[in-house]
């Protein structure tokens, strides 16, 4: 069950990394262009929603499964803050993604109430940015690759 969802989670992260980064640069680029707002637009903002919405859902399967969740009840949560791997997968890791995207579900939602093409690629723009900063502030690159 463990390997499962490790194996996924990781492979899904490609898709995540990949969806985000064009959805933001697309926004970024059609804001500075103030180009109109299409179909397309609307697509992969919403995909971008989708597919990381779904890493959550797997994230948090992980999270319960995954072999470092009983360091909390074997060393306590002092012991795990004070080591840095414990720290990334239990703490920073999963605590950074979830805001992530939470910024990614403001930023669509609040994205389609705007009624022009700028202000909608703008909330993109900033949010799916921000989104994308956190995500690649936390992922554990060494582990990953
Ligand atoms: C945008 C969302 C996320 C991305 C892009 C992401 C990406 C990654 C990557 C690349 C790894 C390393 C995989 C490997 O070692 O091959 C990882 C590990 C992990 N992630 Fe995430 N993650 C996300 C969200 C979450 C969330 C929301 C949680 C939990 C609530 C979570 C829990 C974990 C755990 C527990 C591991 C360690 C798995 C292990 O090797 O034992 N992730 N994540």
């Amino acid at each position: 069950m463990y390997e499962v969802f490790q194996i996924v989670h990781s492979y899904w992260a490609y898709l995540v990394l990949l969806v985000l980064t064009l959805a933001t640069f697309n926004a970024i680029i059609k804001t500075l262009n103030k180009s109109s707002y299409a179909a397309k637009d609307f697509r992969i903002s919403l995909f971008t929603l989708i597919v990381s919405h779904l890493q959550l859902l797997i994230g948090l399967v992980l999270y319960f499964v995954q072999p470092y969740f009983v360091a909390f009840s074997e060393q306590g949560m002092g012991a795990v803050m004070k080591d840095s791997t414990l720290r990334l997968y239990l703490v920073e890791h999963p605590l950074t993604m979830i805001i992530a995207i939470v910024l990614i579900t403001i930023g669509y939602s609040k994205h389609k109430k705007k009624l022009s093409s700028t202000k909608k690629f703008r909330t993109i723009a900033i949010f799916y940015a921000l989104a994308l900063i956190l995500v690649l502030s936390r992922i554990p690159w060494d582990a990953w690759f």
